[in-house]
């Protein structure tokens, strides 16, 4: 073999070695099923329906958006909206790092991921999900189990709402009338579209007891209206 050729040999050898890594460094880093896993916690406050917002924003197209600007989101702190950062692979990881180091007083009440693997995994189930692209298995039982209150039983339809000293005596669509100790009957609204049908609220259980739930109202202006005073 002559000189030149066992150069340009070793250039390709050299070329080939770059382009594998070059593929290894394009493919997406973390596992996205353990990333899916992880998201159970970021679920209980976040959707990943456009514009589904919980306690937190809806993470939906969250790549490439500026942090605290979703139009339909009201609660983001000042923090977030004048922190000027927009969300990608790099922000993400420090952000789910700790939350508070990063951008001094937000609002997400959560304190962290320490670990480098975790958060990999997570941001790369993310990437996928945020961006519509479902992985198999990511999104079973990732969607939020909104009840649509519109769709409630006989049995949750509230006619009316009498109370009677520190008594509540609902009575369903059922005919059946249950009583409450004034603290344990809690009233609640729901505008969104899973939201009950104005002027007719849902009681919802709340507890293992039986003596504890909530009405859902469509709106606030219902509720000191609904409430009969009659012993
Ligand atoms: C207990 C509720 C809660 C949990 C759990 C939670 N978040 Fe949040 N998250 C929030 C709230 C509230 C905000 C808005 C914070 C603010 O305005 O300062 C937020 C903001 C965010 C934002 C910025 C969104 C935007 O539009 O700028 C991202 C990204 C985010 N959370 C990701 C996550 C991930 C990923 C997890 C899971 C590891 C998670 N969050 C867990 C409540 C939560």
């Amino acid at each position: 073999m002559s000189t030149t050729m066992r150069r340009t040999s070793l250039a390709l050898a050299v070329m080939l070695t770059m382009m594998v890594v070059g593929a290894r460094a394009a493919e997406p880093p973390g596992n996205v099923s353990q990333g899916a896993a992880l998201f159970r916690t970021c679920a209980a406050c976040h959707s990943l329906i456009p514009d589904r917002n919980m306690t937190g924003p809806s993470l939906a197209g969250i790549w490439g958006r500026k942090a605290g600007s979703l139009e339909s989101f009201d609660r983001y702190s000042s923090a977030l909206k004048a922190s000027n950062i927009v969300w990608g692979d790099k922000t993400l990881d420090a952000w789910l790092k700790s939350p508070s180091q990063f951008i001094p007083n937000n609002h997400m009440p959560f304190a962290g991921i320490s670990d480098a693997r975790q958060r990999t995994n997570l941001i790369a189930f993310l990437k996928q999900a945020s961006a519509g692209q479902m992985p198999a298995g990511g999104q079973g039982g990732m969607a939020p189990d909104f009840t649509d209150l519109k769709k409630a039983g006989a049995d949750r339809q509230v006619r009316s709402i009498r109370i009677c000293r520190d008594s509540y005596f609902v009575t369903t669509a059922d005919g059946k009338i249950a009583d409450f100790w004034e603290p344990n009957l809690r009233f609640k609204t729901d505008s969104s579209n899973t939201g009950p049908p104005s002027g007719k609220p849902v009681i919802m259980p709340a507890g293992m007891m039986g003596d504890r739930a909530f009405v859902i109202f469509a709106a606030p202006e219902e509720i000191s209206a609904f409430i009969k005073p009659q012993c």
